[in-house]
């Protein structure tokens, strides 16, 4: 009996639903067909130069291809981790020209020649970079999973100078999630760092 009645309804929504589709009148559908076609762009390739770790490279990419898909599946530099590709985790947190960034967010044809900085480029040869070391001094990690976008986030944390306290270093790193909550360790290896 519920049953009947909730397919009733159904029913009725999705006819009157269908109903007002059809009278939508054809200047505004037009109207609608214009402006997918101007956001969805076709397929174009691009050409462009990026320097990434210091190594400049020619690029070849679809102009929908964004700076986290080149580093991972172009250039195979796979320190960088795709977590939402949503713009909601901070996985995928790299520098360009040395301000922090999310390339899940920044397509690879907004860095045309700029300088690129991932998680493999922090280290100078062997020696790690004093974050990297801090995070295993201090415990910053378990899974690893968002520790290359925590260490980017935390090496700018540091040069912009948001570490006056635990909270304020809290908040510039809000944007950074870690499912294992290795947040106590990461915020000491901040502060590590900055003294
Ligand atoms: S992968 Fe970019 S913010 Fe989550
Ligand atoms: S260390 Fe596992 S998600 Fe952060």
């Amino acid at each position: 009996m519920e049953k009947q009645t909730y397919s009733r309804r159904f029913f009725l929504t999705t006819s009157s639903l269908l109903a007002t589709f059809a009278f939508i009148p054809e200047s505004v559908k037009a109207f609608y067909s214009n402006v997918k076609k101007l956001v969805i762009r076709p397929k174009e390739e691009l050409r462009f130069l990026v320097t990434i770790n210091k190594k400049k490279y020619r690029i070849n990419a679809d102009s929908r291809t964004t700076l986290l898909d080149l580093v991972r599946e172009q250039l195979q530099l796979t320190g960088t981790k795709k977590g939402c590709d949503h713009g909601q985790c901070g996985a995928c947190t790299v520098h360009v020209d040395g301000q922090r960034v999310l390339s899940c967010l920044t397509l690879a044809a907004m860095v045309q020649d700029k300088n690129v900085t991932t998680i493999e480029g922090l280290a100078d040869g062997d020696k790690l970079h004093p974050m990297q070391q801090a995070f295993i001094e201090c415990d910053g990690f378990q899974c690893g999973y968002c520790t290359p976008g925590q260490i980017m986030s935390a090496v700018a944390c540091v040069n912009e100078g948001h570490t006056g306290s635990v909270e304020e270093i809290k908040e510039f790193m809000s944007g950074n999630l870690c499912r294992c909550g290795a947040y106590n360790g990461i915020v000491e290896s901040i502060q590590k760092v900055a003294r």
